[in-house]
């Protein structure tokens, strides 16, 4: 199978991941930090120092490995961080890329009266004017949400524009992650994020199950679960500190272990190259697929892949994605994915809705001699050969 869902969650992960994940069930799987043995703290103490590692490649301006909080995955990460910044009668603006893991919390907070929202538009290239984000703030905007690379055609925003008109205005920035962490040079100092909500199991090369947030020094959410956190367990109050109030039960520490693993393994890579790699991958796909009579490449055009992660949208004539990607699975041992991609408003910006588009992601193990099998899967699919 030649496998092109890497915005899906990366696969194959580098084997030190499932070594590590492996090695840790079987010599140290204890509750981290919650006893005081000596394995209990080597289990912690190895989380800590992800915190700091992950603290470190976001470039927090806080200078606190605290301030790295895990969940889930970047959907728990984003519902979080909505839910335990805004307060009644707060109002957030977001923007039509956005994933469902920011819409439905919305939504469904708006539908609970606590807060209302805003979309700002995007391009048919699924491009985002930071304008007009500005134009949607209202005196009580309390978050702008921004989604750095758009999992349906890769789109990378203008981060640095939307963080200033932020600071400006004194909104908190949170930008979702998910495309982006491990492949692109994110730096919330430089480009005044607040809070970076990061998926583990995509660029970072960790399993699924994995993700947080990384909170600047003005991001001071309230928990959204409560719960035991080995420490103050007398008091029945959820601890402030971080990251206790925002991090209630035992965390996914064989996860987190092998999201370290592959942290590790893109720290060892020369910097830049699997970026690079699958950023020419991605080129070199979509400028194959525009050569197809029939085929569009949704949302990029030639020569703009500097602007874009390593994610390609197509659309086959008028064969129906999800058809696409049957036979693309049947006939040729193809893993694609096709549809919405839980992205819905940038497919109507698109003019893709309902039926959506053929997505192809690359990774970091994708190769070269894999393009002209999936041209050639293409090619036939669309002539109907
Ligand atoms: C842009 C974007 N945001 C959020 C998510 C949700 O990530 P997770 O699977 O870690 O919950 C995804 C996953 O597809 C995504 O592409």
């Amino acid at each position: 199978m030649i496998y092109c869902d890497n915005a899906a969650t990366s696969f194959p992960k580098p084997p030190s991941v499932a070594r590590a994940m492996a090695d840790h069930l079987e010599n140290e799987a204890v509750n981290p930090g919650r006893s005081s043995f000596d394995l209990a703290i080597q289990a912690a103490a190895r989380i800590d120092a992800l915190r700091v590692e992950l603290g470190r490649l976001f470039g927090n301006p806080a200078d606190d490995p605290n301030r790295t909080i895990f969940t889930s995955g970047a959907t728990a990460a984003l519902n979080l961080t909505v839910g335990g910044l805004c307060a009644p009668g707060d109002h957030v603006v977001a923007e039509a890329t956005a994933h469902n893991s920011v819409l439905r919390p919305l939504h469904e907070l708006r539908r609970r009266d606590r807060l209302d929202f805003a979309i700002a538009p995007c391009d048919g290239s699924g491009r985002v004017d930071p304008q007009d984000i500005a134009r949607l703030i209202t005196p009580t905007t309390r978050l702008v949400v921004l989604n750095h690379a758009s999992n349906v055609t890769g789109t990378l925003q203008d981060v640095a524009a939307v963080g200033r008109l932020c600071r400006e205005r004194e909104i908190l920035l949170v930008l979702d992650c998910a495309q982006t962490a491990g492949t692109v040079d994110i730096d919330m100092a430089r480009d005044l994020v607040d809070v970076a909500a990061f998926t583990g199991h995509k660029g970072l090369l960790g399993p699924t199950g994995t993700g947080g947030l990384v909170l600047g020094p003005r991001a001071e959410p309230e928990g959204t679960v409560w719960g035991g956190t080995g420490v103050r367990s007398e008091e029945l109050e959820q601890p402030r500190a971080l990251p206790y109030r925002l991090e209630a039960g035992t965390l996914n520490a064989v996860g987190l272990v092998g999201l370290a693993a592959g942290v590790a393994w893109l720290a060892e890579q020369e910097p830049g190259a699997v970026a690079a790699s699958e950023r020419e991958l991605a080129e070199n796909f979509a400028a194959g697929c525009r050569e197809i009579p029939g085929v569009r490449t949704t949302g990029r055009t030639a020569g703009d892949g500097e602007e874009h992660v390593a994610v390609v949208s197509l659309e086959c004539g008028d064969i129906p994605a999800e058809k696409v990607g049957v036979l693309l699975d049947v006939q040729w041992e193809i893993a694609a994915r096709t549809g919405l991609h839980c992205a819905p408003l940038i497919h109507t910006a698109l003019g893709t809705s309902p039926g959506g588009t053929v997505r192809f992601s690359f990774g970091p193990f994708n190769t070269k001699d894999q393009l002209p099998r999936l041209h050639q899967a293409i090619t036939a699919i669309v002539r109907g050969s």
